[in-house]
């Protein structure tokens, strides 16, 4: 019998060591608006809840709250929470680090999900809050893939992105989907 545990356990860890989570890299832009929470937050403890730690075990954080983009959440004292490590699509987050963190909220706390994460790594500058809710115009549309003729009103076509000129103050020196007034419609801006 726990023979059997453990070579179940092995090949768990295997398969997801394996596999890890894979998803189609989502468009930052896409993905903040998609979310209903956007904040900046310090990890302050970390706690692990039914399961095997790091391969099945839900991860519970506490975080300090200090900026809210978006989202039904007061600065301060939060929850959130992940249904698994990273490799099975959840968030591994370091205490004492600070993260912007996205999703949904779910119970009362906000559920981060890999794939869904605008970003994945913690901030360099932590104390420098980068105006989001104006950079990414939640009017705007990205499309990978529409079919049909022509582009699709309030989108930008993605393979006609394009470099923004160093010190435009973009993300990534990347040009963003925004909305004109001018030709009333999303255009790729700097
Ligand atoms: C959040 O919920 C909305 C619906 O309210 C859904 O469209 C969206 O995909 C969800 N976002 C995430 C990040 O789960």
């Amino acid at each position: 019998m726990k023979s059997w545990f453990l070579s179940l356990t092995v090949t768990l860890v295997c398969i997801y060591g394996t596999f890890g989570c894979s998803c189609f890299p989502g468009d930052p832009q896409d993905l903040y608006c998609k979310s209903t929470v956007a904040i900046i937050a310090k990890v302050t403890n970390m706690a692990y809840g039914e399961g095997i730690p790091g391969i099945t075990a839900e991860q519970f954080y506490d975080v300090e709250v200090s900026h809210v983009y978006k989202g039904d959440v007061a600065e301060g004292t939060f929850r959130v929470y992940s249904e698994g490590p990273e490799s099975a699509c959840g968030a591994d987050l370091d205490v004492n680090k600070v993260y912007l963190l996205n999703g949904n909220l779910s119970g009362g706390a906000l559920l981060l999900r890999y794939c869904d994460l605008v970003s994945k790594l913690p901030l360099n500058f932590p104390d420098w809050v980068f105006p989001l809710e104006t950079y990414y115009d939640c009017r705007c549309k990205v499309p990978r893939y529409y079919s049909g003729e022509g582009k699709p009103k309030n989108s930008c076509v993605y393979s006609e992105r394009f470099r923004c000129l160093p010190g435009s103050g973009a993300l990534g020196d990347l040009a963003e989907c925004r909305y004109s007034d001018q030709v009333d419609d999303c255009e790729w801006q700097c």
